[in-house]
């Protein structure tokens, strides 16, 4: 049957619920449409941008009613700021929906008619909770300026003058880098006709200790005075670390080997009454208060009693890991990148941790020769990037019979299907799941989940 929409046609919609991604959900006489920038009861004049056979997509241009959990989002730049999707929607109905996502994409995706969902833990502080922050250069007519994308656009970059996400730090240092370019009339690269200088800027901060680290990227060229740079840095105390990193490719990424302008290496942050070294490009959670309370979920999930054999996979830097091996046997960790591996093996040096060990592998790739190593597992932590297990993965775990598999996930849709073929495959029962809120004003979602062999 054909669509009941076409492109480019105006509708009146009313918004139900809100879909993982994002986007509000509306029927037309049961056809789907999915539209973006509409919260829930909402009544949109929306124009239809996609046509499928199944459903439709539509971006909302007026709202004509608006939906009883509409609030004033604080930021300035909101909505034209990519950064944030739901500063206009109460964060009860933020948590609510996206508690409502984890359990549709089990019950859809992963065929649990009643998944065994605890309820999402929210956020402790709705802004300024990021510990980490990249932002782009852009030119202006008064010169060098930083920001982020505009929302939907990868070729526009709009000028930030206060973001909620990142703390008082975060703002004043990114507003010196911008003082600086401009004073040194340092030209931002422009994606388009990839001319100009100055690419990014990466801050992070230790929200537990107090320090910072600062990332310079630019494209190829020493075009700068280190020593001014670094002492424009200085006048932060808290900034402990200031790399410089060159792109010599078009793509827009900032994970690229540093030099070391001034300071340590490394930044450290205090998660769960631990320490851990942090360098430029090992991953870390970035919300620190949260992700205290994920590794304690997980831990509690894992239900050790000291005699376990851990498997901590896709292990970053150690934390999950590291806060787990006072409860257990060993902890061995594998993970794909050697600058995160290195910063666990510190780590567990740190921490005076003589029970765990780390690799650097794909998972998929490791765990036999890890198994060979370590012994049988009785508890293996997989913590995957949003794409979740690969198949390969997925077999390999599947074939160590663990008998507890704690799945940190940040993706309900691939942890729903990865959950549906650990069962269907490897006799794994879903025990509980529970969504943590990581990640207020964004559609993102964490979730911890347990599963145990029948
Ligand atoms: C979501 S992070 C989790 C890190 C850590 N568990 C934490 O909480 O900080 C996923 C990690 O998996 C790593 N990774 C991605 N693909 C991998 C693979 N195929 N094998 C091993 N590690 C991988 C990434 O480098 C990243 O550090």
């Amino acid at each position: 049957m054909a669509a009941p929409v076409t492109k480019d046609q105006e509708l009146e919609l009313h918004v139900d619920s809100l879909a993982y991604g994002g986007n509000g959900v509306a029927r037309l006489n049961g056809f789907v449409v999915f539209v973006r920038r509409g919260l829930p009861g909402d009544t949109v004049r929306a124009r239809v941008t996609k046509v499928k056979r199944s459903h439709a997509e539509a971006l909302a241009v007026e709202v004509l009613e608006p939906g009883p959990q509409r609030v004033d989002a604080p930021c300035a730049h909101y909505p034209a700021c990519g950064g944030c999707r739901f500063q206009d929607l109460a964060y009860d109905a933020q948590v609510a929906a996206k508690e409502a996502q984890v359990a549709d994409a089990l019950r859809r995706i992963g065929g649990l008619a009643e998944p065994p969902l605890e309820p999402i833990i929210p956020a402790e502080s709705i802004f300024h909770y990021r510990n980490k922050l990249e932002y782009s250069f852009t030119q202006t007519p008064a010169g060098a300026a930083l920001g982020f994308h505009k929302a939907g656009r990868w070729d526009e970059v709009l000028e930030i003058e206060r973001c909620w996400l990142t703390t008082d730090l975060g703002n004043a240092i990114r507003d010196a880098v911008r003082d600086w370019a401009r004073e040194e009339r340092l030209p931002a690269y422009d994606q388009e006709t990839h001319e100009g200088y100055l690419r990014h800027l990466v801050f992070r901060e230790g929200r537990n200790t107090g320090q910072a680290l600062v990332q310079l990227v630019t494209a190829p060229g020493e075009r700068f005075e280190r020593e001014q740079f670094v002492e424009v840095l200085r006048r932060f105390p808290e900034v402990r670390a200031i790399h410089w990193a060159v792109n010599e490719t078009p793509a827009e990424v900032t994970n690229l080997p540093t030099t070391l302008l001034w300071g340590e290496d490394a930044i450290e942050e205090e998660l769960c009454g631990l320490r851990f070294r942090v360098r430029p490009n090992a991953f870390l959670q970035t919300n620190t208060a949260m992700a205290e309370r994920l590794y304690e979920l997980a831990g509690e999930y894992a239900a050790m009693t000291g005699q376990e054999t851990v498997y901590d996979l896709y292990c970053g830097i150690g934390t999950i890991g590291l806060s787990l091996a006072d409860k257990a046997l060993t902890v061995w960790g594998v993970e794909v990148s050697e600058e995160s591996v290195a910063c666990a093996l510190e780590n567990a040096d740190l921490n005076g941790i003589t029970n765990a060990a780390f690799f650097a592998g794909e998972v998929g790739q490791s765990l036999a020769e890890l198994q060979e190593r370590a012994g049988d597992p009785d508890v293996v932590v997989v913590d995957p990037p949003r794409a979740g297990l690969s198949g390969k993965a997925l077999r390999r775990i599947g074939r160590l019979e663990p008998k507890r598999i704690v799945y940190v996930s940040c993706n309900p849709t691939t942890l729903a299907s990865n959950v549906k073929e650990l069962g269907t495959a490897w006799g794994y029962r879903l025990e509980r799941v529970r969504p943590v809120d990581m990640f207020p004003h964004t559609p993102h979602i964490e979730a911890v989940a347990l599963l145990t062999r029948a």
